[in-house]
C-alpha cells in the first residue's frame, strides 16, 4: 500500500509553546459554551496553512499575529496580523486547518482563535454531569475528560503526548459555582459580565496560574459544587479532595492514603519532588474510566473516592487506595516524562499499576496487597465482587491470537500505526496495565528492587517535563545495573504473547507461545493473515527460579532460560531436575509466580508436586500458581480438566485464603461452562464438597482481627456455594435480605456481603426480591450500593425479569451512562442472560451504537457483553456473521469482539473435550 497515509499525527512544521485559553461563555443550562485562545507558536518553516485538532467545535474568527520585523521604519517595531481565507474541517483526521492569506514567517507567532462547542453528554471532551442540588433540583456540573484524544473537544490544539506546552487557563462562572483546574488559583473576582449574547450577567472570573510544559490530554477544568477536606504534607503540598456537597467526610480516607502517597513517591521511591504546588481530588458524578490523573486534579468516579465508614466493603477501600494511588504514581510516570506515542502507553498505565501495589503495600502493610497481583481479587469497576485476578487476566486475554504486544506498534497493527482514536481506546486493556505490571515487577525481582529504583529515579529524571519510549526506560536500568536490559526485555513488550514451558520426561525443557487453544488451525491461519507467526516463532528469554525438596532456607537456582540453543541455562537446569527426579523430590520452577510464563511438568514432575502442594511443602503462593497453571493447561487441551480438578480437591484443606482463592475462581469459571450440562448436578457437588469445608472455618461473621484477605474471599466462597447450590447458605443470606428490606438502617448487612445477599435474593425469589432490590437502588445513598444492585437484578433466573432489567438498564432513564457497561455484563455472565443480551444487542445495534459508540469505554464493554453468549457452534456463526457484516462499524469495539469471540471458541472447544472427560472424573 505505498503512499497511502498511515499516520494522522499532525505536521510538525508549526508547534505551540504556551495557549492562553479563556472560556467566557460557559452556559450551563443550554450546554454550550465559547472561548477563545491565543496560542504562542514556533514556526520551523515557512507555511501557509496551519493544521492542528479540533473535534466538533467550531472556530469562529483566526488570525495570526507576529511581529513585523522590527526595520521598516515604524516606531516601536509593530505588529503585523495576517487573516485566514478559509477553514477547512476534517471530521474523520478531527482536523482544522487554517489557510492564511499570505505565509507564516519563521520564529514566534501567535495564534488567536475563537471557538464554540457544546458541554456534550458523551463523557469525553468538556462534558455535562448531574447532580442534586440542596431542593432536590437536578443541576449540572461541567467537567473534562480529555484523554485519550479528546482535548480536541474542548479548545483547537495540537492534541499529541508530545507536543507539549504551558496552559494558562480562564474561566468566567456562575457565582454559585466553584473552578478548579491543575494548578492554583490565582484570582478569583466577581464582576458584571457583557455575554456575547449581549444578557448582562453577575460571573465570577478565575484565573489560574500557568501550568508546566505538560501535554494536552492532561489539562483539565471542573465547575461545580463541592464541599471538601484537605490538609498540607511536609514539604509544603497542599492536597485537597473535593466532594459532593455534604459529602466532605467522605473524602477522609482518600485524603489520608493521597497524602501519604505523594510523600512517599517524593522522598522514598521516586526520589523525585511532586512538581506541584497542590494535589486535588475530584469526585464527579458521571465518569466513564475509574479516575484520570489529570495533573494536580485528578478526577475520580464517586465509587473510586469516597468512603462511608459504615456502608463500604473492604473491597471498596482497597479499590480505593489503589486507585489513589495509580493516579499519584502517573504524576511522574506520564505527566512529568510522559509516553512518544501511544503504541508506549504501557510506560504509564503499565507503571501506574504497579506502583500501585508498592504504594499501597506501604501505607497498609496488613492488606499483603501483592498477592492481589497474582490473586483472584475486584472486578474492574469493584462493584460485584472477586473474579480474575490481574496476572490471571492478562495471562488469559494474552492467549489469544487476537491479543497485541505490550508495544503496539510491533506486530498487530502492521500495516497502521497506532494513531486512530479507537485504536487507542482499544490498548487500555489488561495487556498494558496488567501484563505491563507483571513484567515490570519480573525485571525489578531480576535486577532486584533497589537497583531497579534507582534506574527508575535517573529515568525520571533525564526526561523530566519531555517524552520516552521503552528504550529509554532500558538505557536508564542498564546504566545502573550494567545490564543489556533491552536485550532481556525486548521478548516480553514487543512479542505477543508468553511462553508456557514444557518439562520432558528427561528433565530438558522447551517453550513455545501458550495459546488459548493449543490444537487450532484457525490459529495458524489468523496469525499468517496478520504477517507474523502470532508469537509462535518467539524465543522468549526466561528468567527462571527453582525451589526444591531439601532446599536449604532461602536456596534456589536462577537460570536464564532461552531456548534450546540458549543451552547453559536448559543444561543447569536440566541437570538439577535429573537429580531431583532420581531422587523422587519436588520441585516447582518460577518460585513465588514472579515469572509472567506457565509451567507444564512431566507427569512425575505433577505428581511429586501435588504432593508438595498438599503437604503445604511450598509456599502459598507457588501452590497458587500451580493449581492456576493446571486449570489454563486444561482449559487450552494441553492437560486434563480432571487432574486439574484433582488437584483442587487435594487443597480443600489449606487454610491459606489465597490458594483458596485462586481454588475457588477456577471452579467457578468452570461453573458458568458447564452450567447447561448433564453432569452438572454432579460438577455442582463437586464444588460443594471443596467449597463447604472452606466455609465452615470461614462463616458469616468475621474474627476478631482476621486477615484482610478472608473479608475478600468470604463473597466470593459465598457466591460459589449458591451457585453451587448451597441450600444451607441461600437460606441464610434470604433471612438477612428480609431482615434488611424491613429495616434498612437496623439490619444492613456488613459491606462485603451486601452484593451477595442481594444477588442471591433475587436469583432465588425473583419477582418480589427483584422490585425490593430496584427499590433499594432508587432510595439508596451509596453510589457502591447502588451499582450492586445493578448488578443483583441481573441475577434473576427468568427471561422476563432478565429482559425488565435490561430495559431498566438501557431504557429507564434512571441508570447513568458510566453504569451500563457494568450492569450488562453482569446480566451477560448467565447462559439465559447472555442470550438476551446478544439478542437485543443484534436487534438495536444502530441505535445502540449511536447512543454508545462515541464513549471510548462503554461501548467496548457493551460490545463484550453481547459476545459472551452461548457456548455453542451455531452461536459462533451467528456472531461471525453479524459483526462480519455489521450495519455500522464496530469501531472502538473491534478488538473486543475479536478477543470475546476467540474466548467463546475456545469455550466451545473445553465443552466438547470436556463432556466426554469429566463425566468420569466425577465419578
Ligand atoms: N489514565 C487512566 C484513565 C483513562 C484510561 C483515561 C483510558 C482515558 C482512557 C487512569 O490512570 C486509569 O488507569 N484509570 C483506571 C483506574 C484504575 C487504575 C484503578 C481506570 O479507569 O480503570
Ligand atoms: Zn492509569
Amino acid at each position: 500500500m505505498e503512499g497511502q497515509k498511515t499516520s494522522c499525527r499532525l505536521p510538525d512544521t508549526v508547534v505551540p509553546v504556551k495557549y492562553t485559553l479563556r472560556y467566557h461563555d460557559l452556559d450551563l443550562d443550554r450546554c454550550t459554551f465559547a472561548g477563545s485562545v491565543a496560542i504562542d507558536c514556533e514556526v520551523k518553516s515557512e507555511v501557509k496553512t496551519v493544521e492542528l485538532h479540533a473535534l466538533e467545535l467550531w472556530v469562529t474568527s483566526a488570525e495570526a499575529v507576529m511581529d513585523d520585523g522590527g526595520g521598516g521604519g515604524k516606531a516601536g517595531g509593530g505588529q503585523k496580523k495576517l487573516s485566514t481565507v478559509r477553514t477547512e474541517y476534517d471530521s474523520k483526521a478531527q482536523t482544522v486547518t487554517l489557510c492564511f492569506v499570505e505565509a507564516l514567517p519563521v520564529g514566534g507567532v501567535k495564534l488567536e482563535l475563537s471557538f464554540e462547542g457544546s458541554i456534550n453528554d458523551k463523557l469525553a471532551g468538556l462534558y455535562r454531569s448531574k447532580y442534586t442540588g440542596p431542593d432536590g433540583e437536578t443541576k449540572t456540573m461541567a467537567v473534562t475528560q480529555f484523554e485519550a484524544t479528546d482535548a480536541r473537544r474542548a479548545f483547537p490544539c495540537w492534541d499529541e503526548p508530545a507536543i507539549k506546552a504551558r496552559f494558562e487557563l480562564e474561566v468566567l462562572a456562575p457565582l454559585d459555582r466553584r473552578v478548579v483546574s491543575n494548578t492554583p488559583v490565582m484570582m478569583s473576582n466577581e464582576e458584571t459580565a457583557e455575554l456575547p449574547s449581549g444578557r448582562k450577567e453577575r460571573r465570577r472570573r478565575w484565573r489560574f496560574a500557568e501550568t508546566p510544559v505538560m501535554s494536552t490530554y492532561l489539562l483539565a477544568l471542573v465547575i461545580g459544587e463541592f464541599d471538601f477536606v484537605s490538609a498540607y504534607n511536609a514539604s509544603g503540598v497542599l492536597t485537597t479532595v473535593y466532594t459532593p456537597v455534604g459529602k466532605a467526610e467522605q473524602g477522609r480516607f482518600a485524603l489520608h492514603v493521597a497524602s501519604k502517597a505523594l510523600e512517599y513517591y517524593a522522598e522514598t521511591v521516586f526520589k523525585v519532588p511532586y512538581p506541584l504546588q497542590k494535589s486535588d481530588l475530584l469526585a464527579i458524578p458521571d465518569f466513564a474510566a475509574g479516575a484520570m490523573e489529570n495533573w494536580g486534579c485528578v478526577t475520580y468516579r464517586e465509587a473510586r473516592l469516597l468512603v462511608h465508614e459504615a456502608t463500604s466493603s473492604t473491597a471498596t477501600k482497597k479499590a480505593i487506595a489503589r486507585t489513589v494511588c495509580h493516579e499519584l504514581a502517573h504524576q511522574w510516570f506520564g505527566n512529568l516524562v510522559t509516553m512518544e506515542w501511544w503504541d508506549a502507553l504501557w510506560l504509564n498505565e503499565g507503571f501506574a499499576r504497579y506502583m500501585e501495589f508498592v504504594a499501597v503495600d506501604h501505607i497498609f502493610p496488613e492488606w499483603d496487597i501483592w498477592s492481589a497481583l497474582r490473586r483472584a481479587e475486584l472486578g474492574r469497576l469493584a462493584s460485584t465482587f472477586p473474579s480474575t485476578s490481574h496476572a490471571r487476566a492478562a495471562m488469559a486475554l494474552d492467549s489469544l491470537v487476537a491479543s497485541h504486544p505490550i508495544e503496539v506498534k510491533s506486530a498487530v497493527m502492521i500495516e497502521e500505526q497506532v494513531d486512530n482514536p479507537d485504536q487507542i481506546n482499544e490498548i487500555f486493556d489488561a495487556i498494558s496495565y496488567a501484563k505491563g505490571a507483571s513484567v515490570i515487577r519480573m525485571l525489578a525481582g531480576h535486577l532486584g528492587v533497589a537497583e531497579f529504583m534507582r534506574g527508575i529515579h535517573d529515568y525520571l529524571v533525564k526526561h523530566s517535563y519531555g517524552n520516552a519510549r521503552s528504550d529509554d526506560l532500558w538505557a536508564a536500568l542498564g546504566n545502573v545495573t550494567g545490564k543489556d536490559v533491552g536485550a532481556l526485555m525486548d521478548t516480553w513488550t514487543r512479542k505477543v504473547g508468553y511462553p508456557v514451558l514444557t518439562l520432558a520426561e528427561d528433565g530438558s525443557t522447551s517453550q513455545a507461545r501458550f495459546l488459548a487453544m493449543a490444537e487450532d488451525p484457525a490459529t495458524a491461519t489468523a496469525a499468517s493473515a496478520k504477517g507474523d507467526d502470532g508469537g509462535q516463532g518467539t524465543v522468549w528469554r526466561i528468567p527462571a527460579r527453582v525451589v526444591w525438596e531439601g532446599a536449604g532456607e532461602g536456596e534456589e537456582l536462577v537460570v536464564m532460560l532461552e531456548g534450546e540453543s540458549g543451552a547453559e541455562g536448559g543444561r543447569k537446569l536440566k541437570e538439577k531436575v535429573q537429580e531431583l527426579q532420581a531422587a523422587g523430590k519436588w520441585f516447582k520452577i518460577n518460585a513465588g509466580q514472579r515469572g509472567f510464563f506457565k509451567v507444564n511438568y512431566n507427569e512425575g514432575g505433577w505428581t511429586n508436586l501435588s504432593r508438595a502442594m498438599q503437604t503445604r511443602a511450598i509456599s502459598p503462593a507457588d501452590r497458587a500458581g500451580a493449581v492456576s497453571d493446571a486449570f489454563s493447561l486444561a482449559a487450552a487441551g494441553r492437560a486434563s480438566t480432571g487432574v486439574a480438578l484433582g488437584l483442587a480437591s487435594k487443597l480443600r484443606d489449606d487454610p491459606d485464603s489465597l490458594v483458596r482463592q485462586t481454588v475457588v475462581s477456577s471452579l467457578l469459571d468452570l461453573i458458568s461452562l458447564y452450567s447447561e450440562e448433564t453432569f452438572f448436578g454432579k460438577f455442582q457437588e463437586l464444588v460443594r464438597s471443596i467449597c463447604l469445608p472452606m466455609w465452615e472455618s470461614i462463616t458469616w461473621t468475621a474474627a476478631e482481627g482476621e486477615p484482610q484477605r478472608v473479608a475478600t474471599l468470604r463473597p466470593l466462597l459465598l457466591r460459589t456455594l449458591h451457585l453451587s447450590g448451597s441450600v444451607e447458605v441461600d437460606e441464610e443470606a434470604l433471612r438477612r435480605f428480609d431482615a434488611y428490606v424491613n429495616d434498612r438502617a437496623g439490619s444492613a448487612p456488613p459491606a462485603d456481603l451486601r452484593y451477595v445477599i442481594l444477588a442471591t435474593a433475587v436469583g432465588v425469589r425473583g419477582d418480589s426480591a427483584f422490585r425490593q432490590v430496584i427499590e433499594i437502588y432508587r432510595t439508596s445513598d451509596s453510589g457502591e450500593e447502588k451499582r450492586q444492585c445493578l448488578s443483583a437484578i441481573g441475577k434473576a433466573r427468568d427471561a422476563a425479569l432478565l429482559s425488565e432489567a435490561m430495559g431498566f438498564i438501557l431504557d429507564s432513564g434512571e441508570v447513568r451512562l458510566q453504569d451500563a457497561g457494568l450492569s450488562l455484563a453482569s446480566l451477560a455472565t448467565s447462559a439465559l442472560g447472555s442470550k438476551l443480551v446478544w439478542t437485543a444487542f443484534r436487534e438495536r445495534y444502530v441505535e445502540l451504537h449511536d447512543r454508545f459508540s462515541d464513549t471510548g469505554f462503554i461501548w467496548p464493554m457493551l460490545v463484550g457483553s453481547a459476545v459472551m453468549g452461548p457456548r455453542t457452534p451455531e452461536h459462533l456463526t451467528e456472531l461471525e456473521a453479524f459483526f462480519n457484516d455489521a450495519p455500522k462499524p464496530v469501531g472502538a469495539g473491534e478488538r473486543k469482539w475479536l478477543q470475546n469471540f476467540e474466548k467463546l471458541r475456545v469455550q466451545v472447544a473445553q465443552l466438547a473435550r470436556d463432556r466426554n472427560t469429566v463425566p468420569q472424573a466425577l465419578r
